[in-house]
């Protein structure tokens, strides 16, 4: 497996339990994915679970650090065997915490990966998480639908499969481990960590069109109305970036089928709007 090292973020890092965007209006802005295929990076598991949510028929995942895939497995299997209030507790119930009683009953279903996990928790405690501090629910509750009623998180249960299927890789492994096409591939803001050797925009963006987007596109991504979300953005200037990549869709891609636009995303805080999500659509005319 190719690694880059160059990328900020490892395998076994810190992982993030529960996601920081607003996947739900991200998945809004982009038309929905009622009956569509997903390829997303695995990250918590919240934007493959807010997929399934919208009727997503399949959702495959990635991610470059394999514990994420440890968050992805154990959530999973809470959504599907426990009740809402169980999994609530053992997230945001501060003397709960990872309590392992709440959990116990489901160690026959784990992997082995994730049980060495739950040990490394005992071993290191919060150093474990990204952004342990924030995992408060109120904070995050308003962005993730199926922490915030009870019969959303059923309705999730039933829309779950046992498993979902994750492949270990960086974002330059995508098109040599996943061969299908998918309707929507979901890049969270790996973008922001990603050539910064230049900090100019333009460059960084070219880059990544022809490193990264391009060959997804090609072969992993529809032909008709395959959306890739390049980039999730917070207090992002709306105006500024659909200015720009309106300039980097005419004067510098130049492709007919690829489209480029910024799209307004109901802030993670509430009663604003401005996270930004950029994306690029494509359309290859009558092409199969
Ligand atoms: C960029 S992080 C940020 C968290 C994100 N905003 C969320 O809401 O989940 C999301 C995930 O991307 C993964 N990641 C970062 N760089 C990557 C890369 N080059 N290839 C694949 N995955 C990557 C991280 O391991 C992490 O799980």
């Amino acid at each position: 497996m190719n690694i880059d090292s160059d990328y900020s973020f490892q395998d076994q890092d810190p992982v993030y339990l529960f996601t920081n965007e607003n996947a739900v209006d991200t998945l809004r802005v982009i038309g929905g994915v009622n009956g569509e295929r997903v390829l997303t990076v695995g990250a918590s598991g919240d934007h493959a679970f807010e997929a399934y949510l919208a009727g997503a028929t399949h959702v495959d995942t990635f991610d470059i650090n394999s514990a994420q895939n440890c968050v992805v497995e154990l959530k999973t299997k809470m959504i599907k065997n426990l009740d809402y209030a169980n999994f609530m507790d053992f997230f945001f119930e501060k003397n709960e915490f990872f309590n392992q009683k709440i959990i116990k009953p489901l160690y026959p279903k784990f992997s082995h990966e994730l049980m060495v996990f739950l040990a490394k928790y005992i071993m290191y405690g919060n150093a474990l998480f990204k952004y342990h501090g924030a995992i408060c629910a109120k904070y995050i509750e308003p962005n993730i639908s199926y922490i915030r009623s009870p019969e959303n998180f059923e309705k999730l249960r039933d829309a779950l499969p046992e498993k979902i299927n994750f492949v270990h890789c960086g974002l330059d492994g995508v098109t040599k481990n996943f061969q299908e096409k998918y309707d929507v591939v979901i890049l969270s803001n790996i973008f922001d960590y990603l050539y910064l050797q230049d900090m100019i925009r333009e460059p960084r963006m070219i880059r990544f069109y022809n490193e990264i987007l391009r060959p997804i596109a090609n072969q992993n991504l529809s032909r008709k109305n395959g959306r890739i979300c390049m980039n999730y953005m917070w207090n992002a200037n709306h105006g500024n970036w659909a200015n720009f990549m309106s300039h980097f869709e005419r004067a510098i891609i130049q492709r007919p089928e690829h489209k480029f636009d910024a799209r307004v995303v109901d802030s993670v805080y509430r009663g604003r709007k401005d996270d930004v999500v950029l994306v690029m659509t494509q359309n290859m005319g009558r092409q199969k």
